[in-house]
């Protein structure tokens, strides 16, 4: 659905916010693009709608160039922009069903797509509230239903959960889940891993403007990594199967490999009887990457 190929975008004041970015988007796949702040998501994400222009590279989407006819490309593609959108002068229910106008949707249609999303997402009480009078956390979730109330093929989210409640955030994921198995494809910019790991099928990290890693979150757990943590007050001497050794104040964190789970356990019965063995989470797998992202290369994600 989407193939993006060596994409680079070198804004004019120098910031070289993408840097040779290839991936690609099928029709009901979920892409988790995941990065520090300033990696290069939101400018990726703008080429593809034509609010940034590539500086070099090439974006396909089914099958046409979205650089050359961005006006197509807004038509088939449903984007919720990092940025709040102004809802001065109209209530959500209303900004909301505008969108759904615009986009093409019938009347009655809009209206009814518009009252399934504020119930799906438990967000009926503000529906006839002026915009400016919403809190952050709804008006992000206006912005997702203004996104997705008549949702292109491919549909980008950036970072909609941000300010969202943890019971409302589980009701988007949903949502979103219900797009991709519609045969949308969907990206999906986000800094709450944890929960999204359950919700993408397949992950890009940046790392200024580069890809430094992707695959399946079921990949990333196939070779993934156990965390021990014991809390130990000297310093023991740490045996030869320990990956990474790490202090949080009393607490020691020894990354472990999977077949030597059982030798850790040995040791740390040897030790003390406080002490967990734990798989290591996407979360922690992308901070590792983010933090020394040569040495983890390749090593814990499969293409
Ligand atoms: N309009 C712009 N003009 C110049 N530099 C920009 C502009 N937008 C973003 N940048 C720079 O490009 C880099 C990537 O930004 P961005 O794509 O917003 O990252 P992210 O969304 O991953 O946080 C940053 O260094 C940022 O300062
Ligand atoms: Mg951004």
């Amino acid at each position: 659905m989407l193939h993006i190929d060596n994409l680079t975008k070198v804004y004019r004041r120098g910031a070289r916010a993408n840097d040779g970015i290839s991936l690609a988007v099928a029709s009901g796949e979920v892409l988790g693009l995941l990065g520090h702040n300033g990696a290069g998501k939101t400018t990726l994400l703008n080429q593809v709608v034509g609010l940034a222009r590539p500086t070099a590279g090439t974006i396909t989407l089914l099958g046409r160039d979205p650089v050359a006819e961005p006006a197509w490309a807004r038509s088939v593609c449903s984007f919720q922009p990092q940025a709040h959108a102004p809802l001065t002068g109209v209530t959500m229910r209303q900004a909301i069903e505008i969108i759904g106008g615009i986009r093409g949707g019938h009347r009655r249609a809009v209206q009814r797509r518009t009252a399934a999303l504020l119930a799906a997402l438990n967000i009926e009480e503000w529906a006839d509230q002026p915009g400016e009078r919403l809190s952050g956390g709804v008006r992000r979730l206006t912005a997702f239903c203004m996104a997705i109330v008549e949702p292109g093929r491919l549909v980008m989210l950036d970072e909609p959960t941000n300010d969202v409640d943890p019971v409302r955030r589980r009701l988007l994921w949903e949502q979103v889940r219900v797009l991709a198995a519609e045969g949308r494809g969907v990206v999906l910019v986000t800094h709450n891993i944890a929960e999204a790991e359950r919700v993408i099928d397949r992950v890009v990290v940046l790392d200024h403007g580069r890809v430094t890693a992707t695959g399946t979150p079921a990949a990333l757990a196939a070779d993934r990594h156990m965390r021990l943590e014991l809390t130990v007050p000297a310093e023991p001497t740490v045996p030869a199967w320990s990956l990474r050794t790490s202090r949080e104040g009393d607490r020691l964190i020894v990354t472990v490999a999977e077949e030597n789970a059982h030798l850790a356990v040995a040791w740390a019965q040897s030790l003390t009887s406080r002490f967990s063995l734990n798989p290591i989470s996407l979360e922690e797998v992308y901070v590792t990457l983010t933090e020394n992202p040569e040495v983890h290369r390749n090593a814990a994600l499969v293409p």
